[in-house]
């Protein structure tokens, strides 16, 4: 799971990937082990043809007689192809077969895991909005926790006749009018015990996103008293079609792929997924890039988390051009715990602390003074509190103070009342603990070392979580992935920002608080570019809700141009980390111009990268695809940022073909606004666009050259008519950074 809970997990992938290394995980399935492939045709046939008899024969063919044994899932409401349980050689014959695309091993996505629509503009107001109302938001996510107070449907209309989706007949779950539809899709292996058969979400996550995107108005909300006031979703009238692709043991390709299948035909206007791979897969080898280039065709945006794999250059995930990918930043608040001596000093620490103890001192002990002795564990090792490490008659009913933080277990296994970490680590944001918990600087952590080594019984308490200002927000956080595009280096990733550190949003009943918890809680604070996806999701379908009829690529041009710049002040990641900067939803309904995009333009790009045209005529089900006239460079994709890669300590020049289509005052001048650090020469021509009615389009070219070191460089592209700003960055970088 990625939602940023505990540092566990990232021992875990480590493990994970030291086992993988030495005995070779992939090579440990047998060839003649059946396993799940996708088998991904494209576009859907043309005319009535039942593309489920079209599965069933190509896979006699294959394996004669289980044919419908080994037949997972048959995709064919929205696109074509199916998933079945296959050896390698019956998948390497498919692959070969005439209308395959791609074939490919299903592989298990993870997750990626409030005040912060107030943040952004909003008021504590919901608006009647009819057309709002009309917005149904697909979220594909672990499910959602239905009694929510965050979905209660009072005063919603008649659901929207567009709507042909269903709520799932399942024990103990019903939609209602906010919660208009409702489906699950297993595969057996994927649940545990905790698990519900059902859209009910047993986690915490897809009802914690859910909420973030459409919830209503809920006031008082908190956690145990912490973040309390009015919780609100993005486009609170909104409704919410829910599709559980995501079980205690991961997400499946095969059912994101089914999900997409069903909620392009079901009739959602934009899907949200908090969901990713770690490593980035071919387009068409993706079950989510292939899901959004389906969803795209039919004017549904796909707004994607980009990952918790920062801040190393390249983790960037979920990068197709015909998706909004979502890094997470910093809002205006943050948590601080304080820490409290005998002596009367007072530290600040980093957590979010739920416990009260009401101020009271309790005798505090020095880890290293607690080893347990059994395991032959020495104060070199107990200082730490390792798992295991400790005396738990000693460390019983104290405050423990441990070195340098990795994990919470040792101390909650060896009945610690409480516990005081050194921490080294990144604290741009907050873990919520199951006992009482503070983190404090390494100077913080010396102080109360000599106090512990000088004192003769000493004591502290740890205060409960306060709220306090944090300054330089917006940042982007430390976890959240970083750019450069992996698969195509010359597309912008991320696009651009949202809040998605310490976010309160409903959370599942069934779930507790953290991990090794038995608290339960309705509303919940937890941070990751899960938490920044729905952000971003609510805002398009706010920028949707004003303008019913624009594409995903215009809803997303208008985020991007619309969004506030950012500074960084580390100047090697800069847009490689927050995209255009941080999305302000308000200003986004009214950018001026937009850069749109059709499914056109994205073959026109396919055919630029290399894709055979045979598989280009099968994703688009056009057969007068790619031609020499037609075949686009990635620099001439209608993209709203502007980018190139070259080697290190070369000049490089680009030239990048945009049109811009006026949505602004019908009678319109733009001016080219450009801002060039020296190194990077911007060319616009022409540099001034005139509009004489709405919807009108206008060209330019813009030349980029660039001294390239071994980092990158950026400046921006501005057309500016006096009252919009349309801003694009512009960022050049050497490619030794992926
Ligand atoms: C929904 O909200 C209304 C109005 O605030 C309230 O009367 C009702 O009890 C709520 N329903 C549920 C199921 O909580
Ligand atoms: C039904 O839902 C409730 C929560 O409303 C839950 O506590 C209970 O375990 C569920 N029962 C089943 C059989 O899923
Ligand atoms: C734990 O500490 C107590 C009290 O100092 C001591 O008697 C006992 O031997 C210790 N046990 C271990 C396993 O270290
Ligand atoms: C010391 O560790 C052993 C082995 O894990 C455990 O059984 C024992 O309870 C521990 N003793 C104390 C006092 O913590
Ligand atoms: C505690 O103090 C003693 C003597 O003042 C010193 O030798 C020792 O290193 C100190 N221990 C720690 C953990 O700082
Ligand atoms: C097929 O592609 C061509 C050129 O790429 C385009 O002009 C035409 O409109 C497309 N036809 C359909 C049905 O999408």
């Amino acid at each position: 799971m990625a939602v940023i809970r505990t540092c566990s997990s990232t021992w875990l992938t480590l493990v994970c990937f030291t086992i993988c290394f030495l005995v070779g995980c992939h090579g440990a399935s047998d060839s003649n082990e059946r396993q799940v492939y996708i088998v991904y045709m494209g576009d859907l046939p043309k005319g009535d043809v039942s593309v489920s008899n079209i599965h069933i024969g190509m896979l006699e063919e294959i394996v004669p007689g289980v044919a419908s044994d080994v037949l997972l899932y048959s995709y064919g409401r929205s696109f074509n192809g199916f998933a079945a349980k296959l050896t390698q050689d019956e998948a390497i014959k498919l692959k070969g077969k005439e209308g395959v695309v791609s074939v490919f091993p299903s592989q298990k996505k993870q997750l990626h895991t409030s005040r912060t629509w107030e943040f952004m503009g909003f008021n504590k107001k919901m608006r009647t909005s009819i057309i709002e109302s009309d917005i149904i938001i697909g979220m594909l996510d672990t499910g959602v926790w239905p009694e929510s107070e965050s979905f209660n449907d009072t005063g919603f209309g008649p659901i929207p006749t567009k709507w042909k989706g269903t709520c799932q007949k399942s024990a103990n779950f019903t939609c209602n009018k906010k919660i208009i539809g409702a489906r699950y899709y297993l595969t057996d292996g994927d649940n545990g015990p905790e698990d519900f058969i059902s859209p009910r979400d047993a986690d915490g996550h897809g009802t914690h996103t859910t909420s973030t995107a459409a919830g209503g108005l809920v006031s008082q909300a908190s956690l145990f008293g912490i973040a309390k006031g009015t919780v609100r979703g993005g486009v609170p009238s909104a409704r919410i079609a829910v599709y559980k692709i995501c079980w205690s043991y991961g997400c499946s390709d095969e059912g994101i792929l089914a999900a997409f299948d069903d909620a392009i035909a079901d009739g959602v206007d934009i899907i949200s997924l908090s969901v990713g791979s770690s490593i980035p897969f071919d387009y068409f080898e993706d079950s989510i890039a292939i899901g959004a280039f389906h969803a795209m065709k039919k004017g549904i945006l796909t707004s994607n988390s980009a990952g918790n794999g920062g801040p190393t250059p390249g983790s960037v995930v979920n990068v197709s051009p015909w998706s909004l990918t979502v890094a997470a930043s910093t809002i205006d608040r943050k948590f601080v715990t304080k820490v409290k001596l005998g002596n009367g000093q007072i530290y600040e620490g980093a957590t979010i602390n739920t416990f009260d103890l009401k101020g009271k001192m309790y005798p505090f002990i020095y880890g290293g003074d607690a080893p347990n002795l059994t395991l032959g564990v020495a104060s070199e090792f107990s200082r730490y509190c390792f798992p295991g490490a400790l005396n738990a008659t000693l460390v019983k009913g104290k405050i423990v103070f441990c070195e340098y933080f990795t994990d919470y277990e040792g101390v909650l296994e060896a009945g610690a009342l409480g516990a005081v970490f050194q921490d080294t680590g990144n604290k741009d944001f907050q873990f919520s603990y199951p006992l009482p918990f503070s983190t404090l600087n390494v100077n913080d952590g010396r102080m109360i070392i000599n106090y512990l080594n000088t004192t003769e019984n000493p004591t502290a308490t740890i205060f409960k979580t306060s709220q306090d200002n944090n300054q330089f927000a917006p940042f982007v956080v430390s976890f959240s992935s970083r750019g450069p595009n992996p698969i195509t280096t010359d597309v912008l990733k991320p696009d651009l920002t949202a809040p998605g550190v310490d976010i309160l949003a409903a959370w599942s009943e069934a779930s507790t608080v953290t991990e090794d918890d038995t608290r339960r809680t309705r509303y919940n604070i937890i941070s990751g570019t899960s938490m920044s996806c729905p952000h971003a999701t609510g805002a398009a379908a706010y920028v949707k809700s004003f303008h019913p009829t624009w594409s995903p690529a215009a809803i997303r041009s208008a985020l991007m141009t619309t969004a506030i710049p950012m500074t960084s002040n580390n100047n090697i990641e800069a847009e490689l980390a927050y995209g255009a900067g941080h999305i302000n939803p308000l200003q986004a309904t009214d950018p001026g111009l937009v850069y749109d995009a059709g499914e056109i333009d994205y073959v026109k790009f396919l055919c630029g990268q290399g894709y055979t045209i045979a598989n280009i005529q099968l994703i688009s089900g056009n057969s007068s695809s790619c031609s020499e006239e037609t075949d686009g460079t990635v620099w001439d994709l209608n993209y709203p940022s502007f980018a190139l890669s070259s080697t290190p300590g070369k000049s490089i020049t680009r030239v990048f073909h945009r049109t811009v289509t006026n949505v602004g005052s019908a009678v319109s001048n733009y001016r080219a606004v450009v801002n060039a650090p020296p190194g990077l020469i911007i060319q616009v021509q022409p540099s001034v666009l005139s509009f004489e009615y709405v919807g009108q389009q206008q060209s330019f070219v813009v030349t980029v050259g660039a001294e390239l070191g071994n980092s990158m460089i950026s400046g921006s592209l501005i057309w500016d008519d006096g009252v919009h700003l349309v801003k694009s960055p512009v960022v050049a970088y050497a490619s030794i950074m992926l």
